[in-house]
């Protein structure tokens, strides 16, 4: 089996993260596999906001938490990095390009050792007056909406066992 092949079957969700930094070099190259994905039209609609910032980070984690009622709401993970990736409102095909750089970004991680899993919850509170105001400290364009983030960081924990793939697949000759 290949090496590209063998990164995608061996990728798996991490949940626990170890607070260690990731190199510069590494981080550049997970989020440049992340601006390499497709999208309609070639479009690009997307901004990758990447944030290491602790004191941030938790206000996220809490503000997602007050907003959505989940009282024990993690801090992603304990991921060092989290990605924010947000695209304009009123761009139809939003959801799905964030997907492909979200998996871009997974499996380019894998790649290099480092662990990754999608983070789903402020696509439910981004318009959330104390999210939004986060989102803005961060840079994030108003009329940005967010389908999708990405925890990343070392594992602190063993990977995931292999899963049952429950899709179907029909060959039609
Ligand atoms: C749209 C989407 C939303 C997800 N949201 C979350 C999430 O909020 N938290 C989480 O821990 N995992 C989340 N995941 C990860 C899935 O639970 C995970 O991919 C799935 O269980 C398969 O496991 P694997 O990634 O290890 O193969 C999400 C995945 C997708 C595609």
């Amino acid at each position: 089996m290949n090496d590209v092949l063998k990164n995608i079957f061996t990728r798996r969700s991490v949940r626990k993260f170890s607070a260690k930094p990731i190199p510069e070099d590494i981080l550049n190259d997970i989020i440049t596999a992340g601006l390499y994905a497709p999208s309609a039209m070639n479009t690009q609609p997307w901004q990758l906001t990447v944030v290491k910032n602790e004191d941030m980070l938790v206000r996220l984690q809490k503000s997602i938490s007050k907003a959505l009622d989940r009282p024990d709401y993690h801090r992603f993970y304990g991921a060092p990095v989290f990605i924010i990736v947000t695209v304009p409102g009123d761009y139809r095909h939003g959801a799905v390009d964030t997907a492909c750089v979200l998996e871009n970004m997974f499996l380019a991680a894998h790649s290099l050792g480092v662990g990754s899993v999608w983070i789903n919850q402020i696509r439910d509170c981004y318009d959330n007056a104390d999210v939004r105001a986060i989102l803005t400290e961060a840079g994030i364009p108003e009329n940005h909406i967010c389908f999708g983030c990405a925890a990343i960081g070392y594992a602190d924990c063993e990977l995931p066992a292999d899963r049952e793939n429950k899709g179907i697949v029909k060959f039609v000759d």
